[in-house]
């Protein structure tokens, strides 16, 4: 009988936390179009998998009234469950209490759950729906970030860490999702801004809406700040199911591996290329041709499309794809390509997942803008990225491979581990208009008709260098092969060097070009 009232009362407390910001602040959440936290948390995680901690947690703020105040879970939930039977653990700030603000218990909250996702070396998924620094906090709610910021980034290459942005995220509070490796946003959902319109008016004197300054399309085409875009809750939610199967729960394990399946029929590998070295072509064809199931999960989709990454499975096996896109400024590499290949070929490195890269570029983007953008400096991260890889790192040249960008995309010069070319590969120093133009200038300028000396020129120049024979007779490459046989062979060497071992330097860590 006394466990009865027991348990009943644990049942009222539990459902009064359950009400977070109560009726209205619900209502108008949904108004809104946005789902309630536990809703989120429910919608992403396996059915009843959800186990919550420090429900009962409350402020401790006086100042401003606040000591009235009662802040259910202080606007935020916490706890474990699983997707797909894989173990996460996960907060979700509930906007509805107090707009989400970070307060020095909230920011408590978020710490345990990440010490408990690195410590038990699973995935943190954090919710991200908040007004910023409690302001009645103070400095308490700055020092709750920066306990954060500090456990973003030692877990950084131990756990997976996903960002989901389901609100606002402004201020330094946006410096938590930009230290994870990946972040999610919805269509009309997501704001993500340093500064907002009110203050860039009062500094500034210019108006701009918040979609304008940081909303989702802003962070998934212009600034790259977001991986996946979505124009549903329950869209985003499926795409973060889809990204937990295929990545590893943390850097000591691999990827769940699957059973082995064909690419689709449909997809004619040998018939993708076109015939003309200027006709473009969708490299995301080429992969979908040698994935299991022609199953490519795409990242950075919408930003930087000059280069495609992304996950897809070879025998079973999670692989990353780095492949230039001569649909997009025929894939050359720029400041923004290049950050995005970099970053995610870490990412595959530091989660022990092969890394298999498509090679077709013209070299790096001329231009002042790029010089004065820092091309220099953001080129040399892919160098840098590619070379201190020691996952395996599988390399097929499709067409152009010239200049630097034949060095960049993971050549034999990086420690590519097999690298190939298909019998279209074009294999130097430039294209050949430019080098004709160069290396035979006072032939073109004094031949009696320059215009044809210089055609005959560039014609002799693609004959000696624009194939793949001449890195093949050096050892640059290791086969040239057919582009049917391109599945078969990756799939050997994916196999041979899957426990390969290789041993760097002993160093604290490097200074990459960051
Ligand atoms: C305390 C806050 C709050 C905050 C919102 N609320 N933000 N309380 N601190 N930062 C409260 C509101 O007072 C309100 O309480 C409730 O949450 C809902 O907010 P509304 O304004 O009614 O919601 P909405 O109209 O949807 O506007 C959302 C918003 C706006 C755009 C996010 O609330 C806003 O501009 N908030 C302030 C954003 C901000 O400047 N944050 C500080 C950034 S500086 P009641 O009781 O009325 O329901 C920062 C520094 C971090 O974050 C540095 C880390 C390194």
């Amino acid at each position: 009988m006394a466990l009865t009232k027991h348990i009943e009362e644990l049942k009222k407390k539990r459902e009064e936390v359950q009400k977070g910001g109560g009726e209205k602040a619900s209502e108008k959440q949904v108004a809104l179009g946005k789902m309630l936290a536990r809703a989120r948390i429910n919608a992403l995680l396996d059915d009843r998998s959800f186990q919550e901690y420090d429900m009962f947690v409350q402020h401790e703020a006086r100042d401003f009234d606040m000591a009235k105040k009662v802040l259910h879970g202080d606007g935020v939930i916490i706890g474990t469950g699983t997707i797909t039977g894989q173990p996460v653990c996960i907060f979700a700030q509930d906007f509805t209490v107090a707009g989400g603000s970070l307060g020095l218990m909230h920011s408590r909250k978020i710490v345990k759950i990440m010490e408990h996702a690195l410590k038990l070396k699973v995935p943190l998924i954090g919710i991200n729906d908040s007004g910023g620094a409690r302001i009645q906090e103070g400095v308490n709610s700055l020092a709750g970030y920066g306990e954060i910021f500090f456990r973003n980034t030692i877990s950084s290459g131990v756990i997976p860490q996903i960002s989901v942005i389901l609100g606002p995220c402004a201020g330094g509070a946006v410096y938590s999702p930009a230290l994870t490796d990946f972040v999610f946003v919805v269509e009309n959902i997501s704001k993500m801004f340093i500064t907002g319109p009110e203050v860039i008016k009062t500094v500034l004197g210019e108006e701009i809406s918040m979609e304008d300054l940081g909303g989702a399309r802003v962070h998934s085409e212009i600034s790259g700040n977001a991986h996946f875009f979505a124009s549903s809750e329950i869209e985003c939610f499926d795409q973060i199911k889809k990204l937990i199967s295929l990545i590893p729960s943390n850097n000591c394990v691999k990827a769940k591996k699957l059973e082995s399946k064909p690419p689709c029929h449909d997809c004619q590998i040998e018939n993708i290329v076109p015939d003309d070295p200027a006709q473009p072509y969708d490299v995301r064809d080429v992969v979908k041709a040698v994935v299991d199931s022609s199953d490519f999960f795409e990242i950075h989709e919408h930003w930087a499309r000059n280069m495609v990454i992304g996950f897809g499975r070879m025998n079973g096996v999670t692989c990353g794809f780095v492949c230039n896109q001569p649909l997009v400024l025929a894939g050359v590499l720029d400041v923004d390509s290049s950050d995005k290949a970099a970053r995610f070929i870490r990412y595959c490195d530091a989660f022990n997942i092969p890394i298999v890269t498509f090679v077709d570029l013209p070299g790096y983007l001329p231009g002042i803008d790029q010089e004065h953008a820092g091309v220099i400096r953001h080129g040399a991260k892919i160098l840098y990225a590619y070379s201190e890889a020691t996952v395996p790192k599988l390399t097929i040249i499709l067409r152009k491979a010239y200049g630097g960008g034949y060095i960049a995309m993971g050549s034999r010069h990086l420690r590519a581990d097999f690298v190939f070319a298909w019998p279209t590969a074009e294999i130097a120093v430039m294209g050949p208009e430019g080098a004709a133009n160069i290396i035979f200038r006072k032939e073109i300028s004094e031949a009696e008709d320059p215009e044809k000396m210089r055609l005959q020129k560039v014609q002799e120049y693609k004959e000696k260098f624009a194939n793949p024979y001449v890195a093949a007779s050096k050892g640059y490459i290791d086969s040239v092969i057919e582009p049917a046989e391109t599945r078969d062979i990756l799939l050997h060497a994916l196999e041979l060097s899957m426990d390969k071992t290789i041993s760097l330097p002993n160093k604290k860590h490097g200074v990459p070009p960051f």
